[in-house]
C-alpha cells in the first residue's frame, strides 16, 4: 500500500518526506485554509517534496466550473491530481477531465456503489472515507472492505485511496483490506512510528552497549577509517 500525507502543511511534509515512505500528498479546501501563503505555492511545494501524486481540489458545484479549475489546478505542477467531490457534477467533470488526460481523485466516497460510479468515470483514486464514518456511528471498515471489494477486477485501473484516515488501526485495515493508497494526517504517521517496547528496546541497548566502554572507541575508530 502506498503512503500519501494528507495535510497543507508545507514543514509538516518537509519533516516526514525525510522519512523516506511518503509516494504522494493529498490536500483539501479545510486544510489549504488552514494554512498562510499562496494555496498554488503550497501545492507546488507540496508536489515537490513527495515527487508524486498531489491532489488539489477542485470547489465549484458545477461540471463546467470543475472541469475549469480542474485545469487550472493541473496546471500547477505535473504532480498535481484533481480533486473532485464525489457528484453527478463531479462525475460529468471526471470524465471530461480524463478524457482531457488529467488524473483526477474523486473524494468523500462513503459507499461502494458511490465508489463503482467513480471508476467507470475514469478516477484515477478513489478517496474512500473511513474516520468520518465511524464519527456517525457506521463500520468504516464494512464499507471500505466493499469498496474494495467492488472496485478490486475493474477495468478501469482505478485505485482505492483510504482516506480520513484517524488512527493507526484505519491505517492498518486499509493495508489488511487492500487499499492501493492510504492517505495519512501528519498526526497518525507519527503515531505510527510509537511502540513502548521499541522505546524500551533501544533503551536497552544502549545501556548494555555502554557496559563496554571501548566498543564506543572501536565503532568510532570503524567510522573514522570507512570515512578516510
Ligand atoms: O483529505 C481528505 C480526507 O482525508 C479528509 O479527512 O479527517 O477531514 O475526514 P477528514
Amino acid at each position: 500500500m502506498k503512503l500519501f500525507i494528507d495535510t497543507g502543511s508545507v514543514a509538516e511534509v518537509e519533516e516526514i518526506a525525510r522519512w523516506g515512505v511518503l509516494a504522494g500528498a493529498t490536500t483539501n479546501p479545510s486544510l489549504l485554509a488552514k494554512e498562510q501563503g499562496d494555496p498554488g505555492d503550497i501545492i507546488r511545494r507540496i508536489a515537490e517534496l513527495v515527487d508524486g501524486p498531489t491532489s488539489a481540489e477542485v470547489v465549484s458545484d458545477d461540471a463546467d466550473g470543475m472541469v475549469s479549475e480542474g485545469i487550472a489546478l493541473a496546471g500547477i505542477d505535473p504532480r498535481v491530481v484533481v480533486k473532485v467531490p464525489f457528484s453527478a457534477a463531479g462525475l460529468e467533470a471526471t470524465s471530461r477531465l480524463h478524457a482531457l488526460g488529467h488524473k483526477v481523485n474523486m473524494t468523500l466516497v462513503f459507499s461502494a456503489p458511490q465508489a463503482i460510479l467513480a471508476a467507470e468515470a475514469g478516477a484515477t483514486y478513489i478517496s474512500a472515507f473511513l474516520g468520518r464514518l465511524d464519527d456517525i456511528g457506521m463500520d468504516s471498515v464494512d464499507s471500505l472492505r466493499e469498496i474494495v471489494e467492488a472496485v478490486a477486477d475493474n477495468s478501469t485501473g482505478a485505485q482505492v485511496l483510504a482516506a480520513s484516515i484517524r488512527n493507526p488501526i484505519h491505517a492498518t485495515v486499509s493495508a489488511t483490506l487492500g487499499a492501493d493508497v492510504a492517505t495519512i494526517p501528519g498526526k497518525v504517521l507519527r503515531q505510527m512510528l510509537n511502540h513502548p517496547l521499541t522505546t524500551s528496546g533501544i533503551e536497552t541497548f544502549t545501556a548494555d552497549w555502554k557496559t563496554r566502554p571501548e566498543f564506543a572507541d572501536w565503532l568510532k575508530g570503524l567510522v573514522a577509517a570507512n570515512e578516510a
